[in-house]
């Protein structure tokens, strides 16, 4: 890929996406970063020009919207923005007892973490099909890998991530197309932010020191987009945990899960 070609970025505006932004700029890719806040993107598209001397365009929607993959992808054919790799990344979690979370909360969440991800992987995954040519990069997280109660939508929405890239990547692969799947584990960026790891039985596992560099996170999902392979689980620690997941029964699995995510009652200290 070089200059003549775009990457549309979910969520480039912050974390991970804006660390993989930076380095696909520096790469001399044109750039075209969505998410809500347009002034945080207007910002961040000037820095990358400013750094890289790189175009990056911006578009300011919220994908969580119902129709929001069809709107974006009609606003790429107004503008007349070829699509060259898409990376869907923006999605957001809720650690929180699935009865307690508000109905259209839980709605949103599948509806950017998975609708959003699937509509945009038909409408750019068919252009791409169609010209023989493009890369598809679909962030799920390591919570895929097995049950996470008091997380349980979030977790089989990544599930679900995991399952239809995997798919994808077989269904497109003789078509000059290939899909990647990062999976990090928890990563310091503003995902966290309402979370407080106290509160959980296993926080320590969120805590600040037990996060991942979202630069690190970004790069392992660069080298996947450009370079090819189906699933990459971020970081030595996670790859070990998600190998053992597949030797132990999956009642055990969500047991272990369960006493990890566990909220803490108040003045309960973590086991
Ligand atoms: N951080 C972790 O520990 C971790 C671990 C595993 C997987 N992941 C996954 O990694 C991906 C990136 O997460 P992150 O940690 O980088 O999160 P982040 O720091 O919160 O960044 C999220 C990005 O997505 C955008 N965004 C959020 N909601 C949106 C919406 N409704 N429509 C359009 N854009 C939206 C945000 O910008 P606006 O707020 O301006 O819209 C921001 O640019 C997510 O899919 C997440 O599930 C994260």
């Amino acid at each position: 890929m070089n200059h003549d070609t775009t990457t549309l970025i979910t969520g480039g505006s912050g974390g991970i996406g804006l660390e993989m932004a930076r380095l696909l700029a520096a790469r001399g890719h044109r750039l075209l970063l969505v998410s809500r806040d347009a002034g945080r993107l207007e910002a961040v598209a000037s820095e990358l020009h400013r750094t890289y001397g790189t175009e990056v365009l911006v578009h300011a929607m919220d994908l969580s919207a119902p129709g929001a993959a069809q709107s974006l992808f009609e606003h790429t054919q107004r503008q007349e923005v070829r699509i060259d790799a898409l990376v869907n990344n923006a999605g957001f979690g809720i650690v929180e007892e699935h009865v307690a979370i508000e109905a259209a909360q839980i709605q949103q969440m599948l509806q950017l973490d998975v609708v959003a991800v699937a509509e945009l992987c038909h409408r750019y995954g068919g252009e791409m099909k169609r010209r023989q040519a493009g890369r598809i990069l679909n962030v799920a997280s390591t919570a895929a890998f097995q049950p996470t109660p008091y997380f349980a939508a979030y977790g089989a929405a990544k599930a679900f991530v995991l399952n239809f890239s995997e798919a994808l990547a077989k269904e497109l692969e003789d078509h000059g197309v290939s899909v990647g799947c990062l999976a990090p584990g928890p990563t310091d960026t503003a995902f966290f932010d309402g979370v407080d790891p106290r509160r959980i039985a296993g926080g320590h596992f969120f805590g600040k020191a037990g996060r991942a560099d979202p630069r690190e996170v970004a790069a392992a999902g660069v080298e996947l987009l450009l370079g090819g392979g189906l699933t990459r689980v971020v970081g030595l620690a996670n790859r070990v945990m998600i190998l053992g997941n597949r030797f132990v029964p999956r009642t055990v699995v969500a047991a272990v899960s369960k006493r990890m995510l566990r909220p803490l009652a108040i003045g309960e200290a973590p086991p």
